[in-house]
């Protein structure tokens, strides 16, 4: 077994967990089930977590590479009960179906707008190509995401507020 220690959305979490085990399943045992499995070999983008700022595939990474670092993860978005500008868009928008997808392209999305909100649309498709929909045809996703950007540049990349 080893010790990891890492912050979660601003929360400091620690655990024992066999060495193989993945980010993505421990995040999930923490309770934190936004998270999604889908693949399970770095294909589909639905684990999708920020690692440090930087997307990162939860089933590929191994929680003790976390150790010691900040990930945020869908149930981070929004703050204080005020949705996040990217969740805002995307319910305005209707631009999920199923929803499996969701808390991977926003986190995405996030990495993208934090870096650029101003980011084109073919930023955005290039941003979430690792990020794969069964269910919509990503026009309603890629403009949403663009909305949320453009309102976050008005707030001078701020994303809640
Ligand atoms: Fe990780 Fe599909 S579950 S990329
Ligand atoms: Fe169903 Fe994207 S809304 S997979």
């Amino acid at each position: 077994m080893i010790e990891v220690n890492i912050t979660v959305n601003g929360e400091a979490r620690t655990a024992e967990v066999p060495p193989e085990t993945t980010l993505l399943t421990l995040l999930r045992d923490w309770g934190l089930t936004g998270t999604k499995l889908g693949c399970d070999e770095g294909d589909c983008g639905a684990c999708t977590v920020l690692l440090d700022g930087m997307s990162v595939n939860g089933c590929l990474v191994l929680a003790g590479r976390a150790n010691g670092c900040s990930v945020s993860t869908v149930e981070g978005l929004s703050v204080d009960g005020r949705l996040h500008p990217l969740q805002e868009a995307f319910e305005q928008h209707a631009s999920l179906q199923c929803g499996f997808c969701g808390p991977g392209i926003l986190m995405s999305a996030k990495e993208l707008l934090d870096a650029n909100p101003s980011a084109s649309k073919s930023e955005i498709r290039i941003a979430l190509s690792g990020n794969l929909c069964r269910c919509t045809g990503y026009v309603k996703i890629i403009d949403a995401v663009a909305e949320a950007g453009a309102k976050m540049a008005a707030h001078g990349g701020q994303s809640n507020g």
